[in-house]
């Protein structure tokens, strides 16, 4: 198993305590001034909040904190009692491409905070299997388990705990970013060609597959893959995934064939 007994905490500059869901407030954020709403006229500007920058506080560090405060969806999470943001995105999925049926068995690659395990549970999951570098704090209704996902023991224990097909298998996995491009574009292929390697190996016929992809979407290879292996194969970004963001998601529906034997 990786890492040690550390709390989930988002990593982000400059944070506060461990106890807080991705799509909280760091502490510096709320020592942070707010700038006043000018002359009325230009609601926009009104609602933007302005962070001082504090000594020690890096810009990267301000700006995010800026982002989250001023940020619709990290509000609404902590109103609905989401663990993430993250999981407007997958609702936004599934409103789309109705992957998430009454009693499914999901399975949920890079699970941490729980966001998306919440989503799946609400709208009928009967169970959801998942998997993070990080600890996630418990669910009823989830087993999660912290472990590398590119640990060649990884696939086996998911599927013991699956312990039969899956509908739905789900990947927001992330790779940590050194910033060297090359680097974390081959880590990134390598984490969704795992996932898809996997999903393609416990899915029922019939089954879905989601998978957060960067830059210009799905690499070649893997796109012809899923297409030879399922009956629909389409690229989609939620209004939740930040604009600015690279990441856009692959949705692969109706698995044609079934591999494992459970
Ligand atoms: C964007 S977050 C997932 C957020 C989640 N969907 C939610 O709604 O709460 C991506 C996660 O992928 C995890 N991750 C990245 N690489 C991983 C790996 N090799 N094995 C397991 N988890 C990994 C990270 O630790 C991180 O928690």
């Amino acid at each position: 198993m990786a890492g040690g007994k550390k709390t989930y905490r988002p990593r982000r500059p400059n944070q506060g305590s461990g106890k807080q869901m991705s799509g909280s407030k760091p502490d510096g954020a709320k020592r942070g001034r707010q700038s006043q709403p000018d002359d009325g006229k230009n609601a926009t500007r009104m609602m933007t909040k302005k962070v001082k920058t504090a000594r020690g506080r890096k810009l990267s560090s301000k700006l995010w904190i800026e982002r989250q405060i001023n940020d619709p969806y990290v509000r609404e999470a902590q109103i609905k009692g989401y663990r993430s943001r993250a999981a407007f995105k997958l609702e936004e999925l599934d409103d789309k491409f109705g992957l998430l049926k009454k009693g499914a068995l999901v399975v949920d690659l890079g699970c941490a905070p729980g966001g998306w395990v919440q989503i799946a549970l609400k709208r009928g999951a009967s169970r959801v299997v998942g998997i993070d570098l990080l600890p996630v704090e418990t669910m009823a209704g989830a087993e999660m388990i912290e472990m590398d996902f590119m640990d060649e023991k990884a696939p086996q224990r998911l599927k013991d705990m699956l312990g039969g097909s899956a509908d739905v298998v789900l990947s927001d996995l992330a790779a940590n970013t050194i910033g060297h491009r090359r680097t974390d574009h081959l880590k990134t292929v390598s984490l969704v060609e795992a996932a898809a390697d996997f999903a393609m190996d416990v899915l029922k016929p019939g089954g879905s597959f989601a998978t957060k992809v960067f830059q210009g979407g799905a690499e070649k290879t893997l796109l012809t893959k899923l297409k030879q292996n399922f009956k629909t194969v389409k690229h989609a970004k939620p209004k939740s995934s930040r604009a600015g963001s690279p990441e856009i998601y692959l949705v692969a529906t109706g698995f044609k064939n079934q591999r494992s034997e459970f």
